[in-house]
């Protein structure tokens, strides 16, 4: 089988030496997949990590935990594989004392595994129902969305969620066919609302990232996974984020970018005021991109953007409460420090 063919029924990591070399996995380390998947990257990490590596595996996807738990069998005693949201990425830490760590992976979107199934409706190439959630336990598809919205709401979030210029045209026409169903009835609406070829990509690709985003509140979890990551970080510990369009890599690059930087005061503010301290430090100041080489094999590489960055903070620094850095971010980890302290002393007190 080509490599080629191979993407289809697997998942081919992408980035994946440049990815290890962020993180600088070591014997021994802890990491965090937040984005299990095939366990690509995961199966990498633990064979660099070994002896006396340990990995905690995340994924929304109970399927994708199934096959990662087949392929990491190896490592079964030096992995813990957890069917959640990474939206919780704290709070899973906390429960099973797996902080601080060495290195944290984000390798955003969905797996070629779920692109291709033939139940998800995450593809426009396949008859299946317009599911799109990661999880089953979410209770919004695709196709509520589709069939429910109003014209201006689904043009709106076409128009934001999937940067098409044609979001006003597709919103109606979709209204025009309601109730659609399928990927392929959702996909054949838009091909004869903006014509079948446009450029490379599938005329309906950005409308089903659109409806994708939407339905697992994309954005939103990454930000706040961020955050938590940050705080999960010891000293020198990688944050790695592989992201796949604009508005994820926008995430990833504003907030790495606020993060490693002293002042964030508006320009032109006299004394600082905001009492802002980095947190981390940029590893690539420009954006590492696949190498032709890869794209050739793995076309659904292409997109991809990697962003990496180094906790700075000292350990002591780091388990201080200070008001400012409460006021400062709110999320930072001090500030969560007391919000623990407090929720366990109103637990003791009851
Ligand atoms: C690109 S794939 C990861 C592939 C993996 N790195 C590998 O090498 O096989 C992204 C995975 O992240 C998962 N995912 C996306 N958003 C998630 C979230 N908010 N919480 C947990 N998992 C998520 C998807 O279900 C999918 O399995």
């Amino acid at each position: 089988m080509s490599l080629k063919s191979m993407s289809a029924a697997t998942h081919i990591p992408v980035l994946l030496n440049e990815t290890i070399e962020a993180l600088v996995v070591q014997p021994g380390g802890r990491y965090i997949d937040c984005t299990l998947g095939g366990g690509g990257h995961a199966a990498a990490i633990l064979e660099r990590s070994s002896p006396g590596g340990q990995l905690l595996g995340i994924d929304a996807d109970p399927e994708a935990i199934k096959i990662a738990e087949t392929r990491l069998e190896a490592y079964k005693d030096s992995t813990l594989l957890i069917n959640e949201n990474f939206a919780n990425l704290q709070a899973i830490c906390l429960k099973y004392d797996f902080l601080p760590v060495h290195g944290i992976l984000f390798d955003l979107g969905l797996s070629s595994l779920q692109l291709n199934s033939n139940s998800r409706g995450f593809s426009f190439q396949h008859d299946t129902p317009l599911d799109m959630r990661f999880s089953p336990s979410q209770e919004v598809t695709a196709a509520d969305i589709i069939n429910t919205f109003s014209e201006n709401e689904l043009a709106q979030l076409i128009k934001v969620y999937g940067e098409e210029g044609y979001s006003r045209q597709i919103a109606h026409h979709i209204l025009r066919e309601r109730p659609i169903k399928t990927a392929l009835h959702l996909a054949r609406v838009i091909e004869q609302t903006i014509g079948s070829r446009r450029g490379k990509i599938h005329p309906a690709t950005r409308t089903f990232q659109a409806l994708r985003i939407a339905v697992n509140r994309e954005l939103e979890h990454l930000e706040a996974a961020l955050k938590q990551a940050i705080n999960l970080l010891g000293c020198e510990g990688r944050l790695v984020v592989i992201s796949y369009h604009s508005l994820e890599d926008r995430i990833v690059k504003q907030l790495m970018k606020q993060e490693s930087r002293g002042c964030i005061c508006l320009p032109n503010t006299p004394v600082c005021v905001c009492g802002h301290t980095a947190c981390l430090r940029l590893v690539n100041k420009k954006v590492i991109t696949p190498a032709s080489t890869e794209v050739q094999l793995n076309p659904r590489s292409r997109s991809a953007k990697l962003r990496a960055a180094e906790r700075i903070t000292t350990q002591e620094e780091y388990y201080q409460t200070t008001e400012l850095d409460i006021k400062a971010g709110g999320w930072r980890r001090p500030a969560l420090l007391r919000k623990l302290q407090v929720t366990f002393s109103s637990l003791q007190s009851n």
